[in-house]
């Protein structure tokens, strides 16, 4: 009888098997000869999936599907037969009502593709906000060897004679709606503003994940930066390829790579390089697959020990090109390392220490020292009080200083886009030390947790050149705003947080230097409104949106679904 060894070519069990069988083999061997695989090829071993998230509908990550081509090139010259398949994929500005809502559906695809075909291992492919997380949640969930790719950030265009990123976006429409930008430039705008493919080119929620990635030893060292368009991706793409082979004879898991020692480095890079508070979410997502959950006070401890030594926009003026310049994610890792566990492994095998000793030591000022860096302390603090008993983040890399410490009257809107309507109401009442209150935004009680992507500033004030007022709010912001924002209220409003029982005019004290985020209402006034509060979160009556809302965690647990986040109670059956 023919061996498994003489079908597959090596005696090691891999983890797709169903190939090599007798029985079950011939005919997933022959149907995917129709795929134009050759005899060779459909028994070679190993057999890499390449998760693609490449779509037409995600301009972000339109170019996944060259980066494909360069990744099955590594896997044959490494002996392994590559299979590049789709799932979902979310765009930020594509997506509606927000890819927030659907981070977790795209997981579910992933895992199961991964689980229930016949490959070995998988090498994925991401870029675009939730494209990252949800793969790296669901390849955690899979079980499976797993090597993951970005896209990289996109080229930068120019407007008015200047460069322009992507939080100049956010600037610039609201110079149009002020009648600084006209309609004509603002169709300029438009014709430029999105250069190549690739992600929006500032550390906002893509290149931090992109970053994270690299740090918690899925990404080869060296890739999360390296811009979309430079053939230096295909060469990555090409040695992620061959790395992923080599993790499939190894039958190297995520769960070996992202051990808790893995998360405290990838939360200590976060807030050194000043990245989006949508991270903690993820990589509290992420981590909980695996049974690992961090919790809001070991970041917040984190984030005390570790200074900001990144000044990339929008928490600094450099450029993500700077970053590269000065030796991309190694060169940060070289800066952070007596921080960090040195023993962590890296997706290339090396460890920490390994990689941050071979590092670029060239000086680039985008890049500081620990002794002396952009801030004392890390970009990102927990807030908690009365108004947040659970917690909520304030990205402080991102807001003006004179807003860490805030006092102020509460203007409250139930939701984010009736908030974008009365901003332009110029008979709003609002001050410069107006608290903005925008509620109904967290993951239950969207549902979705959606982004901020402008700060409603009323028009007066605008009018009168208030650029920052402090807001709270139990949704998200854009990773690629600036803001003094207290985010992620947990409770939100919806699950009964206190965040639901603010009137206009009740005194907020927001304190990011202390970690306060207070509601200075009396206890009897509050217990009063309590008693007459009834959240009533939308019910949605089928399909993924109930069953999300059923589900969700809340903020501080990663807004999972609740019932994928313990590893006991992953399935057995794979392919
Ligand atoms: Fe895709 Fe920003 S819209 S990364």
């Amino acid at each position: 009888m023919t061996s498994r060894a003489d079908i597959a070519g090596t005696s090691r069990p891999l983890t797709g098997e169903a190939f090599a069988d007798p029985w079950t083999g011939w005919p997933k061997r022959a149907f995917l000869r129709a795929g134009g695989l050759s005899r060779d090829a459909v028994r070679r071993r190993p057999v890499i999936g390449v998760c693609s998230s490449w779509s037409e509908l995600n301009p972000c990550n339109m170019g996944l599907r060259e980066l494909a081509e360069s990744v099955r090139r590594g896997v044959t010259a490494a002996g392994g037969t590559a299979v590049v398949f789709p799932t979902i994929s979310l765009h930020e500005q594509l997506v509606a009502p927000t890819t927030m809502l659907l981070r977790n559906l795209m997981a579910m695809d992933v895992e199961e593709m991964i689980r229930c075909s016949p490959i070995d291992g998988v090498v994925l492919l991401a870029g675009c906000d939730k494209t990252v997380p949800a793969q790296l949640m669901g390849a955690a969930s899979a079980g499976k060897p797993a090597i993951m790719l970005t896209a990289g950030p996109r080229s930068w265009a120019r407007f008015r004679g200047a460069p322009v990123v992507t939080d100049d976006g956010w600037t610039l429409v609201s110079e149009l709606i002020e009648g600084r930008v006209s309609a004509e430039e603002w169709d300029q705008l438009e014709d430029v503003f999105c250069a190549s493919c690739g992600v929006c080119n500032v550390m906002g929620t893509a290149n931090t994940m992109a970053v994270l990635a690299e740090t918690l030893g899925m990404a080869l060292p060296g890739s999360a930066v390296v811009p979309a368009v430079q053939a230096r991706r295909s060469d990555l793409a090409e040695r992620t390829g061959a790395r992923a082979v080599d993790l499939a004879r190894a039958g190297l898991t995520p769960e070996a790579v992202l051990t808790r020692e893995a998360f405290d480095n990838a939360l200590r890079v976060l807030v050194a390089i000043g990245g989006s508070a949508n991270a903690v979410i993820h990589l509290e997502a992420i981590a909980r697959r695996l049974g690992l959950p961090l919790g809001l006070d070991h970041l917040q401890r984190i984030s005390e020990q570790t200074p900001q030594v990144l000044g990339v926009r929008p928490s600094g003026t450099f450029s993500l090109e700077d970053l590269d310049e000065a030796g991309g994610v190694p060169a940060v890792l070289r800066v952070l390392a007596p921080l960090l566990h040195r023993d962590a492994t890296l997706a290339d095998g090396q460890t920490i220490a390994q990689v941050a000793d071979s590092a670029s030591g060239r000086p680039h000022p985008c890049l500081r020292s620990l002794e002396d860096p952009f801030e004392p302390d890390g970009a990102l603090v927990v807030l908690r009080g009365s108004l947040a008993p659970r917690g909520a983040i304030f990205k402080r890399s991102a807001a003006p200083a004179s807003l860490w410490t805030h006092r102020g009257p509460a203007l409250v809107f139930d939701d984010y886009r009736t908030a974008l309507e009365r901003s332009l109401d110029p008979s709003l009442p609002a001050t410069p030390d107006t608290v903005l209150v925008i509620r109904n935004a967290g993951p239950a009680g969207a549902p979705g947790m959606p982004e901020i992507d402008v700060i409603p500033i009323p028009v007066s004030l605008r009018q009168a050149g208030v650029r920052h007022l402090a807001c709270v709010t139990d949704g998200r912001m854009s990773g690629t705003q600036h803001g003094a924002v207290a985010l992620h209220v947990t409770p939100e409003a919806a699950a009964g947080g206190p965040i639901g029982l603010v009137q206009d005019g009740d005194e907020i004290l927001l304190d990011a230097r202390q970690g306060v985020l207070d509601l200075l209402v009396d206890e009897p006034e509050l217990a009063r409104r309590a008693a007459g509060y009834h959240p009533a979160p939308p019910a949605p009556r089928r399909g993924y949106e109930a069953l999300y809302v059923q589900h969700v965690l809340q903020a501080d647990q990663g807004c999972d679904l609740d019932f994928l986040t313990d590893p006991d109670l992953r399935p057995h059956i794979t392919a």
